[in-house]
């Protein structure tokens, strides 16, 4: 299958990229190498997937609409899944205009260019923060969705609704995929297992905001990209929404932990006061794409945090 894949030079994409590959399909990546963080680690990021011949990278901002309408046509994807955005909360605080125009004028282009380009399939990244500070666990898809609290949270709601109703008036087949958590080799480098694991690594203090008691659903990222590479093939039609995430909470101060035993060294922690936009809790609940997509998140996070050390090492970004 042609497949595009926007944000292909990040985590996420380059994982999903180097799978789809491997299953033969044909891949478009585009990405802006947006300098939320280094242009290196995205390129790194790219290698593998360079030297494949059905792979193909294009450098270009998913906002210049006429480069996009351009790339579209010529390369007539049969599904795009879109993945580039501003990710990430706290930023999101202090750049809320940008955040909107990428996450949801972005994603409206995304869907502009599959209509000018007959592309009627679309999966589009989303997240679990459009639940908001909900109390009721897990969270499922069929909860209501309208209390986000952050412009992150907000972006990724208003994309998905802007997603539907290009389903409802065009017809594309869409879904939104409500990632939790990501973590893994290439993980961002300002995430909270990449940054604790190099704060501990180096003996350097690691602030824990709020008492620790919250937690976050960590989802290993082949598990993410195994469900996504599963929609891909199963050419599921209409309008969709699916949780990808473990479903198996993690506590921070349990994290902590397993960092520790990971890096082999004692976290120095500090305490500070729970930082607006952040959430209490995520937690998945994954029946309907354990239904749909047959999708059984495998690792760990004791396996997940073990692996995503030893990458950590062996890139030399630790020692
Ligand atoms: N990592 C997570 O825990 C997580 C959780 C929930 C949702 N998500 C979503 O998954 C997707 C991928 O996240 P990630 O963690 O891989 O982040 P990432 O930042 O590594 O990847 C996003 C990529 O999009 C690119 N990009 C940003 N703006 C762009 C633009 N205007 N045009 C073209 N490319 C642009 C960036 O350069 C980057 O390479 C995002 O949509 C994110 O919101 C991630």
């Amino acid at each position: 299958m042609r497949v595009m894949v926007t944000g292909g030079a990040g985590f996420i994409g380059s994982h999903l990229c180097e799978a789809l590959l491997e299953r033969e399909h044909e891949i478009c990546g585009l990405d802006n190498f947006d300098p939320y963080y280094d242009r290196g680690i995205k390129e790194r990021n790219l290698a593998g997937c360079r030297e494949h011949r059905n792979f193909e990278f294009q450098e270009l901002d998913i906002l210049d609409w006429e480069s996009l309408k351009k790339l579209a046509r010529r390369f007539r994807p049969e599904v795009v899944v879109h993945l580039a955005a501003l990710a990430g909360v706290q930023p999101s605080l202090d750049r809320p205009k940008k955040y909107e125009e990428v996450n949801v004028r972005g994603t409206m282009n995304i869907m502009e260019m599959c209509l000018e380009a007959g592309c009627s399939r679309v999966l589009s990244a989303s997240s679990s923060s459009v639940y908001g500070d909900a109390s009721r666990v897990p969270f499922d898809e069929a909860d209501p969705c309208d209390r986000p609290v952050s412009p992150y949270a907000a972006s990724k709601r208003s994309a998905e609704l802007m997603a539907h109703t290009y389903h409802h008036i065009h017809g594309l087949d869409v879904a939104n995929l409500r990632f939790f958590t990501v973590y893994g080799p290439r993980q961002r480098p300002e995430m909270a297992i990449a940054k604790f694991t190099r704060l501990i690594a180096s003996e350097r203090p690691v602030t824990l905001y709020g008492d620790g008691s919250s937690s976050r659903d960590y989802t290993f990222v082949s598990d993410i990209v195994s469900g996504v590479v599963s929609l891909v093939e199963r050419r599921l039609g209409g309008y969709r929404i699916y949780n990808l995430g473990d479903s198996s909470p993690v506590r921070l101060s349990d994290l902590v932990t397993v960092i520790e035993h990971e890096v082999g060294r004692k976290a120095r922690i500090q305490y500070g006061e729970a930082r607006p936009g952040d959430v209490r809790r995520t937690w998945a609940a994954v029946d309907r794409a354990k239904q749909d997509l047959d999708y059984h998140p495998k690792v760990s996070i004791e396996q997940g945090v073990g692996r995503y050390v030893a990458w950590a090492k062996k890139i030399g970004a630790i020692s």
